[in-house]
């Protein structure tokens, strides 16, 4: 797989959560099509393994693992086939998540919101906490963490989603500050509302349809343009941003 324009992965790693779907399949692709050795991790096997596939097929290099982002043992698995395969770390995408079911917070159940804010922050806290000590070895490093506008704004209904998002922009700003001096930098993407079968769970009833309309940009988002950032912040091209939450939303947040 050659791009002949760009290719700024080569002999680079990159380990990628929720690779199994929307946003980290179709970056795990553009990783691959710049060259870089990808490592596809998903909780659900089969959607994993079609990425591994889609990436194969394009001739790009992937291993494939089921990672559960709440299970630190998982992690660390994946992370050590990533050094029996490929002998280094460079880059992380850490960006598995759920959607909560939107209610007003006292109706929200006890374990619901644990099972939210494990996945959505807590599997955060330990990708990166395993991914560091790889990160210092290589000497250098970049990771972006998946957190969403509800990461910087409240939204009705979204008491475990929003404090879970909020929480992985606390975390991205603290181990920015905590490796920024050792060559590692960690920064987040906020995107919006972005065409995914995420959305597609959430906008069942169409109740989103009316937000799209009265956007700026008039239109929901991407995968591309989401991938396409995290590769920017990957990339040489973004030395100078640390600690950072990119906002991704076509103009969304700039009214308010
Ligand atoms: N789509 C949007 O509009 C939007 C907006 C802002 C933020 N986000 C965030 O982007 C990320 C990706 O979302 P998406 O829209 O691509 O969703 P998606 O549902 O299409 O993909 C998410 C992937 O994460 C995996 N996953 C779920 N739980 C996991 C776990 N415990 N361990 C490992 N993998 C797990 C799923 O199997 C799935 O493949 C999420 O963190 C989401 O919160 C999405």
């Amino acid at each position: 797989m050659k791009n002949s324009q760009k290719m700024r992965f080569e002999n680079k790693v990159v380990f990628i959560t929720g690779a199994g779907g929307g946003i980290g399949r179709e970056t795990a692709l553009a990783f691959a099509r710049e060259g870089a050795s990808v490592v596809a991790t998903d909780i659900s096997e089969k959607a994993n393994q079609e990425t591994a596939k889609l990436i194969e097929d394009e001739g790009g290099k992937v291993l494939a693992v089921t990672v559960d982002v709440t299970d630190s043992k998982s992690i660390q698995e994946a992370l050590n086939q990533t050094i029996a395969k490929y002998g280094k770390l460079d880059f992380a995408f850490n960006n598995a998540g759920v959607e909560n079911k939107v209610e007003p917070l006292h109706e929200v159940d006890e374990e619901e919101f644990k099972r939210v804010v494990n996945i959505d922050l807590t599997g955060v806290f330990l990708c990166m906490k395993y991914q560091l000590p790889l990160l210092l070895k290589n000497g250098s490093g970049s990771i972006v963490n998946t957190a969403s506008i509800a990461g910087v704004t409240g939204f009705t209904g979204g008491a475990s989603y929003g404090a879970a998002k909020h929480g992985v922009i606390g975390l991205t700003k603290t181990a920015a500050l905590d490796y920024a001096a050792k060559g590692i930098r960690v920064n987040a993407i906020c995107p919006s509302v972005v065409e995914t079968e995420m959305i597609k769970r959430y906008n069942k009833d169409g109740s989103m349809d009316a937000l799209k309309a009265n956007l700026p940009i008039g239109r929901f988002g991407r995968v591309e343009e989401i991938a396409a950032a995290v590769l920017w912040l990957c990339s040489d091209e973004s030395e100078f941003i640390v600690g950072q939450s990119l906002i991704l939303d076509g103009g969304q947040l700039a009214g308010f």
